[in-house]
């Protein structure tokens, strides 16, 4: 797909990956949407940021993924601002860590609301209109845990393993209408997901890598941003780990 000029719609994409995937779009030409949750100041210099730098057309909403109702009404105002939607990255994410045996109800139910229900939510209502002109390109956030399990905890890892069960299911019905779908795994990386760990606990996760640290936030952007532009992926979950899991 050729960027320039294609409207595409970003969660969290006022910080961390998203917002490096915002930017990496701009900077290609296309056109923002972003949707976040909470930091109103973040969301609108980011969307200062593209207009200014790449004189893209760009707008924040603000909108709890989690919330069906809310989604259909912010998706259905990105049509009427914007036009269409080409492009959905899926990037709004959550992480509460907490030992399995100490795992509250609420933390499950909110990791599975934000991770995997949001996905379902902006795909049902993004999907639709994708369809009226037979393109689209969706790219979903998963992680290595959602593959590996890893150490984050369960209802983190249940929700990303959800995500690659969505990519594929959404990938096999869509592909043939024109719309391709994948997934993005990404290990540890730089980012305020991870803002609580201690030096030990971060020297730990970074000695697990093959190349001793952290992925930038604008790595995984930019194979985010190769999977919007190759016309021939679809279903696939691409790990982002340098080399530390493989399948
Ligand atoms: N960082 C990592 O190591 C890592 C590794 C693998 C996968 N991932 C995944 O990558 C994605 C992005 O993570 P990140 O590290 O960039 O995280 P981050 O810096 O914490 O940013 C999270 C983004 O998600 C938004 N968000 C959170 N809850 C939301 C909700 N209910 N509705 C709408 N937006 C919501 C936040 O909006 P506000 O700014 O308004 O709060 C923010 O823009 C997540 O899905 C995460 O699970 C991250």
């Amino acid at each position: 797909m050729e960027i320039r000029g294609k409207i595409a719609v970003i969660t969290g994409g006022s910080r961390g990956i998203g917002r490096k995937t915002a930017i990496t779009l701009a900077q290609k030409g296309a056109h923002i949407a972003i949707i976040y949750h909470s930091s109103d100041e973040k969301a609108k210099s980011i969307i200062q940021e593209v207009s200014k730098n790449y004189g893209v057309k760009a707008k924040a909403y603000k909108c709890d993924v989690s919330n069906f109702n809310k989604v259909k009404e912010t998706v259905s105002q990105i049509e009427k601002d914007f036009g269409t939607i080409d492009i959905l990255v899926n990037n709004a994410g959550i992480l509460i860590k907490e030992p399995f045996i100490e795992t509250k109800e609420e933390t499950w139910d909110r990791t599975i609301a934000v991770n995997l229900k949001g996905v379902f939510n902006m795909c049902r209502f993004v999907i639709p209109v994708m369809l009226k002109h037979n393109s689209g390109k969706i790219v979903n956030v998963s992680s290595i845990a959602g593959r590996n399990g890893g150490t984050v905890g369960v209802p983190y890892a249940a929700s990303k393993a959800g995500v690659v069960g969505i990519t594929n299911a959404l990938a096999s019905e869509f592909t043939p209408k024109g719309i391709y779908v994948n997934a993005v795994a990404p290990g540890p990386v730089d980012t305020d997901l991870f803002k609580g760990l201690s030096p030990e606990q971060r020297k730990k996760l970074e000695a697990l890598s093959p190349n001793g640290r952290f992925a930038k936030p604008e790595e995984i952007a930019h194979a985010i941003v190769c999977l919007i532009e190759n016309d021939y992926i679809s279903g696939e979950t691409v790990n982002i780990n340098a080399g530390r899991y493989m399948n």
